[in-house]
């Protein structure tokens, strides 16, 4: 017994020490000596964090701080960090001013420690003024491309700078499991690897050289847990065994804070009853222990005081601190109550419910991401540094991320590409405003103002226009979301003259699908896709006239009432200000369609199955079942075609030290270049553990011209294949296990059983 605990403790001791070396030591050094200095008001202020707008005031197009405010927020409570819009639409210069005033606050304190401004850049610096908005994360996870998603990250690190943030409240790394979450749009969508691969990308595209002064101190989201409510609804409580957060919902943060990722926002819900910003096994024993986070936890908004008001688990908001500050929360977002938390925190460390120990090592966090920013020696960015802000070069990255998300769905007759020539009716909600495009985080938190504020961009109408020619292209509302009622709202708009305008064209192309919302507002009763949009479908169909359905929406909406009577689906997910350009393109046939689902289409409201499932879920069980989505996770058709051949492991028998090796020929056997995105699944065929069917292990893009082959090998440590036991341990178990890479399958075995 004796001897293990010696043999784990030095463990321990040598990995920590792994860590360490991975810190700066200069700036360790720095750190120490500046919290040595530090009284317990400067440390409980370094720990709090306050929304600007609660700071000033809108002043018609601008906003200007209330000096006495200013003064009491930075230099009385020494509070170390802001955050948020403070409203109006500001650019880069304004921000600039903004983050000035702040930082010559700062330096009216004792140790002008500066002040970290932290901004939700969601799908580009969406709260700045000129900047470039890409698609939503979920539509960057259907391009399945680890590059566009490095660039985008690279780009908008760049763009925040130029504003004079050094702090990014994104990625979002959360499992999109459940397709009623209004949230699903925020990520990458379904899968763990998917989430991991493209989560990691994102992390260096921001980080990398990280106190460089175009890189940004990333914020992974929202530790744990958080996207799988029982309800559906943002927020509330989930039932999730400790094996499967484990197995599911940890792997995406544990690669995005091995390739380095500096803060963690928590879960804003409850898992199994337990508020998470007072879980302390979560934020504690797994998150820094565990993992070896050396960064800061943020919470997220107003959530330690959720911990009281929502959860009822305490009485006082003060009880609620202590419980968080103690089960591992770093900085508060407050976001208004600044004076509450000082003064709460500051007492509790005096009456001995929060040791000064756990201070000094939040504090130690934060000022150690404060130096690794450099934020000591420069504090400020200025955006004439920036030249690069805004530009085309910027653009064409979005535009591009935007027309490799597109996922064609169905393509009945191979109606798409449609002909140059071609007449053609655009209608529905979505096909002539910007804001069902871009989402949520646009312009402001909801994206209500995206219409007056994106105008320069292309609508789909708009772009298709300007491709098959103003003649040629006749645009009718049919349905349009109600501007003053709530985002789900709709109405029907002269469906008379929709149906009319059809009797004269070669194709309609019908855009459908959500208009814009985040968070709580974004809560749903029903996947069902509105009826006034069904009901022009379906008058639509009855015209007899080719229907192109164009879905733009944050999740899922079921569509299989209409489905079926369209001629061709694309899915744009939520494209950004090119979205319009780019539907253009590929309707045009000048961009061959290479989108994949990162997530599951269900058929059913009633059957929300992911693609990770048990044989229980699947056709396979014997009992009776059935998965039927309307189309599966990772499919997306391509206007040339594919064939899979070859299929090869290198060595079929491994043991759990070894590397599976799996080679596949993938030939274009159509008319024209296409990506195709090769995807590796592999199955348990037997485990201790109900096996999953099967599960994405690997995934390449590739680019193939006509009758041209590549050879793709996939390398995947046979390690990787195990499991989260019940008892949260890793287990690989001996025996059989099948690969399939399109529809090619091919069976291996794994000798020995390791539990690790
Ligand atoms: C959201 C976070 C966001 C934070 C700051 C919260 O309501 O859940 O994702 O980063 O606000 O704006």
């Amino acid at each position: 017994m004796k001897k293990t605990g010696l043999i784990l403790s030095l463990l321990i001791a040598a990995q920590a020490t792994e860590v360490q070396a991975q810190l700066n030591a200069a700036n360790e050094a720095k750190v120490a000596q500046l919290l040595n200095s530090m009284t317990l008001e400067e440390k409980v202020g370094q720990m709090a964090q306050v929304s600007i707008e609660s700071m000033g005031a809108v002043q018609g197009k601008t906003f200007a701080f209330d000096k006495a405010k200013l003064q009491d927020v930075v230099v009385n409570y020494k509070v170390g960090s802001i955050l948020n819009t403070p409203g109006p639409w500001l650019g880069t210069k304004e921000w600039n001013a903004l983050l000035t005033e702040i930082h010559q606050h700062a330096l009216k304190t004792r140790l002008k420690i500066p002040v970290i401004y932290g901004l939700d850049n969601i799908h580009g610096v969406n709260y700045v003024n000129g900047s470039t908005l890409f698609p939503q994360q979920i539509g960057q996870a259907a391009t399945w491309n680890r590059q566009l998603v490095f660039n985008g990250a690279a780009i908008s690190a760049y763009e925040s700078r130029a504003a004079g943030v050094p702090w990014t409240f994104s990625p979002v790394l959360d499992l999109g499991t459940n397709p009623v979450w209004p949230r699903i749009w925020e990520g990458y969508g379904e899968d763990p690897f998917l989430i991991s691969e493209l989560g990691v990308q994102f992390v260096k595209g921001s980080q990398e050289s990280l106190g460089g002064k175009e890189k940004v101190a990333v914020s992974l989201k929202h530790f744990l847990g958080y996207s799988d409510p029982k309800s559906g609804k943002d927020r509330t409580d989930a039932w999730i065994p400790e094996h499967y957060l484990r197995e599911y919902h940890l792997p995406p943060f544990r690669a995005a804070l091995q390739a380095g990722a500096r803060n963690v926002m928590v879960n804003s819900a409850l898992i199994n009853g337990v508020p998470t910003h007072i879980n302390k096994r979560i934020l504690t024993d797994l998150l820094k222990e565990e993992l070896d986070f050396t960064g800061f936890v943020v919470t997220d908004w107003q959530d330690i005081e959720n911990v009281q008001r929502r959860d009822r688990i305490v009485k006082t908001n003060k009880e609620a601190i202590m419980l968080a500050i103690n089960a591992g929360i770093d900085m508060a977002m407050i976001p208004y109550d600044y004076k509450g938390f000082c003064t709460d925190l500051a007492a509790l460390v005096k009456e001995g419910k929060v040791s000064e120990a756990r201070i000094n090592d939040a504090v130690t966090r934060i000022l150690r991401v404060k130096g690794e920013l450099n934020l000591f020696d420069r504090p400020l960015t200025f955006a004439k540094d920036y030249p690069r802000y805004g530009s085309a070069e910027f653009e064409r990255a979005a535009y591009n991320t935007a027309a490799e998300s597109i996922t064609l769905l169905k393509n009945g007759n191979n109606i798409l590409p449609l002909a140059k020539g071609a007449k053609l009716l655009v209608t529905g909600p979505n096909a002539n405003t910007m804001r069902p495009l871009n989402g949520g985080w646009s312009y402001t938190w909801q994206g209500e103002q995206t219409d007056a504020l994106a105008e320069r961009y292309n609508t789909f109408a708009e772009a298709l226009r300007k491709k098959f020619g103003a003649a040629q292209v006749q645009f009718e509302q049919g349905v349009a979301y109600k501007m003053d009622g709530k985002y789900y709202e709709d109405s029907i708009v002269n469906l008379d003259a929709v149906v009319q305008a059809a009797a004269g064209v070669d194709a309609v192309v019908l855009c459908i699908g959500e208009n814009s919302y985040t968070e709580t507002p974004g809560n749903l009763n029903d996947l069902t896709l509105s009826e006034n949009q069904l009901l022009l479908a379906e008058a639509l169909i009855k015209t007899g006239k080719p229907i192109i359905i164009v879905l733009t929406e944050g999740r899922p909406r079921i569509i299989n009432r209409i489905e079926p009577g369209a001629a061709a689906v694309v899915h744009t997910y939520l494209p950004g200000n090119f979205g319009g350009d780019a539907l253009a393109d590929v309707l045009a046939g000048d961009v061959n369609p290479s989108g994949k689902l990162p997530i599951t289409y269900p058929r059913f409201t009633n059957a929300l199955t992911n693609y990770i499932h048990k044989i229980s879920d699947s056709g396979q069980n014997p009992q009776g079942g059935d998965f039927n989505p309307q189309y599966p996770f990772g499919f997306g058709l391509s206007y040339t075609t594919f064939q899979y051949s070859n299929l090869g492991i290198a060595q079929t028998a491994l043991t759990e030290a070894e590397t599976l090796t799996v080679s596949v020929t993938v030939r274009n056997t159509g008319g024209r270049a296409g990506m195709e995105v090769v995807q590796l699944y592999v199955s348990d065929l037997y485990a201790s553990l109900a096996p999953d069917e099967k599960r994405l292990r690997g995934f390449e893009k590739i680019l193939l011209q006509p009758g041209e082959a590549k050879t793709i090998q996939f390398k995947v440590p046979v390690k990787d294949l195990a499991f989260v036991n019940a008892d949260n341990k890793q287990q690989l178990e001996a025996g059989e296990f099948k690969v399939q890479v399109g529809e090619l399958t091919q069976e291996f075995e794994v000798k020995k059983d390791l539990i690790f």
